[in-house]
């Protein structure tokens, strides 16, 4: 199993999940973070800390969020690792009130 980051995370990228994470399987893209899922050990310390609640256990993803179990092994593979909070995107507290955001995503 993995965790997963979904669509929520799009053009908000708080970040906060990256510092509990003890295996540093977080890679930041330019609008969204994905989980390596061969690092990640479901430990499920980034899931409380993520202000818009985007990360999720593999098997209990959201309908409509599935997509996203390959999206995210996908961009790690070209994505550099993050091991440090950043501050969040400048329209983070715009963005985290927009459900459909898919098309956004910056690969
Ligand atoms: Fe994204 Fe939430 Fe982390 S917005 S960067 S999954 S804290």
């Amino acid at each position: 199993m993995t965790h997963v980051v979904t669509e929520a995370c799009i053009h908000c990228k708080y970040t906060d999940c990256v510092v509990p994470c003890p295996v540093d399987c977080f890679h930041e893209g330019p609008n969204f973070l994905a989980i390596d899922p061969d690092e990640c050990i479901d430990c499920t310390l980034c899931v409380e800390e993520c202000p818009v609640h985007a990360i999720y256990r593999d098997v209990d993803l959201p309908d409509g969020q599935e997509v996203f179990l390959e999206i995210n092994a996908r961009l790690i593979t070209h994505w550099p690792v993050i091991v440090q909070k950043k501050p969040a995107l400048p329209a983070a507290e715009h963005w985290a009130q927009i459900e459909q955001k898919r098309h956004l995503l910056e690969e």
